[in-house]
């Protein structure tokens, strides 16, 4: 066989290797890793916040990452779960589909990289900042880089170019059956050369997540929205004359 054959083929090892292979290996070790990681280093489990070193830049690229990035995610999640039929059946034509997803894809991925590239470029120039960033800390921005560029650049360029990719009837039911586990190698391959590097630098970074700081997504301070407030008084004894206001009257101790 041929090369180019075993490249089309959709039950070349290399493909199964690639398409199936390659998900669930990410998958399991997504899972497992962060039981792993939650049972052996549960005081490991932090973003190791650098604010206390530098608070200007911080402020904004840290929202401007993240609200990109979760917008990305809520993204994905509509583009990559929802079947076009479902949309379609809506009475939404792919047209419009394409021009919302497209128009706002386009927004999130833009904030998110302007927000990566404040963060990175304060973690190389604020000295404390960058003495605390380890080997790990690296490998993940280069993969979470990786993926993000990939996926607005192939994004961007299908659109400019004319040729919009209809993720829908490719990259979105491959990755739809392999959590069927009937895992479907021949819909991802007719998808262009940009998804396919995206989408495996994707589970690549997926694999690596339950090992780097990017466990801090599973640990939203939820509590905070229900726990009772903690009062602060002072225990100045040169206290100003201004009346406390309601709340904050001294303990007089
Ligand atoms: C296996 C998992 C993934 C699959 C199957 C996937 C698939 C896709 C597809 C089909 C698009 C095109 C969307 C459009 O044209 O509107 C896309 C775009 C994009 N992807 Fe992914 N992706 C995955 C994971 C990720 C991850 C983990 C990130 C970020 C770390 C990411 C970041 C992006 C960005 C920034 C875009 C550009 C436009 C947008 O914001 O939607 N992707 N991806």
């Amino acid at each position: 066989m041929t090369v180019s054959a075993a490249g089309s083929d959709p039950g070349s090892a290399l493909n199964v290797l690639l398409w199936v292979g390659v998900p669930y290996a990410a998958i399991a070790t997504f899972i497992v890793g962060h039981v792993w990681r939650y049972r052996y280093d549960k005081f490991g489990w932090t973003t190791r916040s650098s604010q206390l070193y530098e608070r200007r830049l911080l402020r904004w690229g840290s929202p401007l990452f993240h609200f990109g990035i979760l917008l990305v995610a809520l993204g994905h999640i509509g583009g990559l779960l929802i079947p076009e039929s479902w949309t379609e059946a809506a009475g939404v034509s792919e047209t419009a589909y394409h021009a919302v997803a497209f128009t706002l894809g386009t927004v999130a991925g833009v904030a998110t990289v302007a927000g990566a590239a404040i963060l990175i470029y304060r973690r190389r120039t604020v000295g404390p900042v960058f003495s605390a960033t380890t080997r790990n800390d690296k490998a993940m921005y280069v993969l979470l880089m990786l993926t993000v560029l990939l996926g607005l650049a192939t994004t961007v360029l299908g659109n400019v170019t004319g040729h919009p990719h209809d993720y829908r009837q490719t990259v979105a039911p491959w990755f739809r059956s392999i959590f069927y586990l009937r895992p479907d190698t021949s819909l991802i391959l007719k998808a262009p050369l940009g998804f396919k590097l995206h989408v495996l630098s994707a589970w690549v970074l997926f694999a690596f997540w339950p090992f780097s700081r990017l466990v801090h997504v599973f640990s939203a301070p939820l509590g905070y929205l229900t726990r009772p407030y903690i009062v602060y008084r002072s225990r100045d004894t040169a206290l100003g004359t201004r009346a406390p206001s309601r709340g904050w009257e001294r303990t007089g101790s």
